[in-house]
């Protein structure tokens, strides 16, 4: 299949025929990979069950893994939800348009293809204004995961989506203003109370800020996942976000660390295996040795997730046997970050 790479320019005109273009596939049942302000997504036609198996066999991903729908109007989440508790006019009213996601009862229109056979949908209204566009000009909800293949990080820049999925879809919309990094924070509105299903830029205080009493799956506290614990959003465990190299966190106090991260490269070197560091701002000098690379300030974490999967795709492109990364606060942002982390890392954490 021949992919049409569509790099928004600003230009008008040739803007307009991209997005015309790309409405009419994602009618047709083709798949069209477009930017969000988290990450890219690869969307088709949520309500055509035939568009949405599409999506599932460019990724790779197990079909029991649900999809998030996107949406360009709040009154779309009452044609998709069949209940709309008080907490989601709260959250719409302080977050949304925005990257927050969701889980609401599901309407009889959502197919259970895309749904992964539960009983609820998972909605997001996202504020990138392609996204938006693309939502409003289709005229289809857009069901999308990231546009990454299943396992890889997932794409905050369109050659990441080009590397994963040329080939495989029909069409990318190129536009690399992605912001924030890590994908949308999802939070299950379908029982009493509300939980935080996975962690993202909308933090769990900002969530009790607003709602009060928030719960969270056990199984996103990541570091200590108390064995036989199954996250409820079912994406969250699968292996993910992971690079080709070996990924180890290296976790304590800041000079610790670097001491612990600087052996560790010495003896991975001496065995003849090449080595990345993921550094910060604050800590690249130190490390003499091995492909160091800064994803981000600790002072500002935000700045991690914003560079986090780029920079593990950056490891891949130097083809690196082994990286190792500083760890970060998990708390605010950098709850998704090291949550992300952990997961890249498959539970790798070595106390310095
Ligand atoms: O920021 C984002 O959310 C991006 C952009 C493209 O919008 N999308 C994204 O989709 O991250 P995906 O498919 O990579 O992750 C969706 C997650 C999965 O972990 C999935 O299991 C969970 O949402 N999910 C979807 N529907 C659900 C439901 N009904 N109940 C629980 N979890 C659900
Ligand atoms: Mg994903």
């Amino acid at each position: 299949m021949d992919t049409v790479i569509a790099k928004l320019t600003g230009d008008t005109r040739k803007d307009d025929a991209y997005f015309a273009q790309a409405g009419e596939i994602l009618r047709s049942g083709g798949l069209v990979a477009f930017p969000t302000e988290t990450v890219y997504g690869l969307g088709a036609d949520a309500l055509n069950v035939e568009a949405a198996k599409k999506i599932y066999a460019a990724k790779g991903r197990p079909s029991d893994n649900p999809l998030i729908v996107h949406i360009a109007d709040r009154a779309d989440y009452a044609k998709l939800a069949r209940e709309i508790p008080p907490a989601a006019g709260l959250l719409y009213d302080r977050f949304l348009p925005g990257p927050l996601t969701m889980i609401l009862k599901k309407s009889a229109i959502v197919p259970d293809a895309i749904t992964g056979g539960l009983d609820t949908v998972a909605i997001r209204m996202p504020s990138h204004p392609t996204a938006a566009r693309l939502i409003r000009e289709s005229g289809v909800y857009i069901a999308a995961p990231s546009a990454n293949l299943s396992g890889k990080p997932s794409p905050t820049k369109a050659e990441h989506v080009i590397h994963d999925l040329n080939g495989r879809i029909d069409m990318i919309l190129c536009d690399d203003t992605v912001d924030v990094g890590v994908e949308s924070t999802i939070i299950d509105l379908s029982g009493d109370v509300p939980v935080l299903l996975r962690p993202g830029y909308i933090t769990l205080e900002q969530l009790r800020d607003c709602l009060g009493r928030v719960d969270v799956d056990p199984a996103i506290r990541g570091v200590s996942v108390p064995a036989g614990v199954v996250p409820k959003a079912p994406g969250m465990k699968y292996k993910h976000y992971a690079p080709d190299a070996d990924l180890a966190i290296v976790e304590g106090e800041p000079e610790a660390v670097i001491a612990r991260i600087n052996a560790l490269t010495r003896d991975a070197k001496a065995r003849g295996e090449k080595v990345g560091i993921m550094a910060t701002e604050e800590t690249a000098s130190r490390y003499p040795e091995g492909i160091v690379k800064v994803v981000g300030s600790h002072r500002d974490e935000a700045t991690v997730a914003h560079n986090l999967f780029a920079v593990l795709r950056a490891f891949d492109e130097e083809k690196v046997d082994r990286i190792y990364s500083e760890g970060f606060s998990g708390h605010n942002v950098g709850q998704a970050v090291m949550n992300r982390l952990i997961k890249a890392a498959g539970h790798t954490i070595i106390n310095a």
